[in-house]
């Protein structure tokens, strides 16, 4: 059985098919269709909802992509919709404020977007331009236009009195207390059935009584299988209680992710230590999508142009593995063998993820071109990691997205840099080289000639944006 509030009400499921998403449990199984369907597949926002959930004695207020999450990952938190702000007969202050603003035409996005700009208003203290964006970047709209709508967060983050929601904070931590998970808990009907373990230990045991199980993390990609491709994934184990695989720790050499924890949860302490990886977890996808994916399940699926993956390799990151109670430790690079081929042995699993702490010396860059800025996938992803002393590039890591059928380390072009002075002649080779270390491909996002041309240009966008300032005249004639 599972449970959750739906605002405050308790909800209790036992026999519910796991493959149902929180869209269609809202829309079929208990008569909310406020949230709507846009393009069932996180790009849209249509489906935007709340989950509050229990975070150092306080609810944590983030927003998801209805469309990709399974209801068993409900489990224990608190699912506020668009029918819940609505109070006392008053709309709510971030609904007022949409009115007021004239932020709505044909009302299709507006649902997802007024969830987006509550969870902002939660979340933020006052208003911040930056974090409106970036909270709205996963919204779209084909009839408003941005401008009303950014003037409605503005006018909800300015003047923001306290809500329902305020009012019965602590009756509602009470209720999530008491709903907390203590055990795990199973979500079934049928033969169909979602395990969700709350330690390491638990969940290893039920992996390998289950090997044909999914492991479900955020979702934002299995998801995909039922409501794209209509598949029935008739096993599933969701990670997302497992508290070890959600912790962070800092250590003197090294950072320790636990595979599922949130891509928004890394952000903090990766962008503190590599700030590209930073901003590059600003354009990973939208706020939403970050909400749920986890770092984990961006390195377990395996894509070619999963964004983390390249700039994990190019930092000389390496995954834990674990199977039963054996746990194996492998560099990233050796993970990946094919398209959507890995290293993972049959119920093993990424416990966490290590990745080494920043050196003196080192210079980390990551490059993501994409068609739009925001909630986009990547043509080209580089990562380019060089140790540099004295002019001359000691070490070298660089990976990239994109560019092949796996994320793949372009050992020729590090092997033209490494001992070479850095200077234009040798980022030229280097450029050569990468012709050596990949054979793009063609495809909607770009053509296999823009691939290649992209990546050396990449290169050399990092020369420029590295190199001493007393070498800058040598470069001009190069570029
Ligand atoms: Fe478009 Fe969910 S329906 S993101
Ligand atoms: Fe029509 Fe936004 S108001 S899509």
């Amino acid at each position: 059985m599972i449970q959750f509030l739906l605002n405050g009400e308790l909800r209790s499921e036992r026999q519910l098919d796991p493959n149902v998403t929180v869209l269609n449990y809202l829309r079929e199984h208990v008569a909310k269709p406020g949230t709507k369907e846009g393009c069932g597949s996180g790009d849209c926002g249509a489906c935007t909802v709340v989950v509050g959930e229990l975070e150092g004695g306080r609810i944590r207020y983030r927003t998801l992509n209805s469309c990709l999450t399974f209801v068993s990952s409900l489990h224990g938190k608190q699912l506020i919709t668009v029918e819940d702000l609505r109070y006392q007969g008053k709309l709510h202050e971030v609904q007022q404020a949409m009115v007021d603003c004239h932020g709505s035409q044909c009302g299709f996005c507006t649902p997802g977007f007024v969830m987006s700009l509550f969870a902002l208003q939660k979340n933020t203290d006052g208003y911040d331009k930056g974090q409106t964006m970036e909270a709205l970047a996963g919204n779209l709209c084909r009839c408003t236009g941005y401008r009303p709508i950014i003037d409605a967060a503005e006018q909800s983050c300015c003047n923001r009195k306290p809500d329902q929601f305020d009012a019965a904070e602590a009756e509602t931590i009470a209720k999530l207390q008491a709903i907390a998970p203590r055990e795990t808990a199973e979500l079934n009907s049928g033969d169909k059935r979602c395990l969700l373990p709350l330690t390491v230990a638990d969940l290893a045991d039920i992996y390998t009584a289950n090997p044909q199980a999914r492991l479900l993390a955020g979702g934002t990609d299995l998801a995909l299988e039922v409501t794209q491709f209509h598949r029935e994934l008739p096993v599933m184990i969701y990670v997302g209680h497992v508290a070890e695989m959600k912790r962070i720790d800092v250590k003197p050499d090294v950072i320790e992710i636990g595979a599922a924890t949130p891509l928004s949860d890394c952000y903090n302490v990766l962008s503190r230590e590599y700030p590209d990886f930073g901003e590059l977890l600003h354009r990973f996808a939208s706020l939403q999508i970050r909400n749920q994916g986890t770092l984990g399940g961006n390195i377990g699926n395996a894509s070619p142009i999963g964004d983390a993956p390249p700039l994990l390799i190019a930092l000389g990151a390496s995954i834990v593995l674990r199977k039963g109670s054996e746990t194996r430790t492998l560099p990233l690079d050796e993970f990946f063998i094919d398209y959507k081929v890995t290293a993972r042995q049959e119920a093993e699993f990424i416990e966490r993820i290590i990745v080494p702490r920043a050196k003196a010396n080192q210079a980390f860059r990551a490059y993501k071109v994409s068609k739009r800025l925001d909630d986009d996938i990547s043509a080209v992803c580089a990562a380019i990691n060089l140790t540099i002393v004295d002019s001359v590039v000691r070490e070298a890591r660089i990976a990239f997205g994109g560019m092949a059928g796996i994320p793949k380390r372009a050992t020729a072009c590090e092997n033209a840099l490494i001992g070479a002075s850095w200077y234009p002649g040798c980022v030229e080779r280097a450029c050569q080289a990468l012709a050596e270390d990949f054979t793009p491909l063609s495809d909607f996002r770009a053509s296999k000639e823009y691939r290649l041309l992209t990546a050396q240009n990449l290169l050399r966008r990092f020369f420029l944006e590295t190199h001493s300032p007393e070498v800058e005249t040598r470069v001009t004639a190069y570029v």
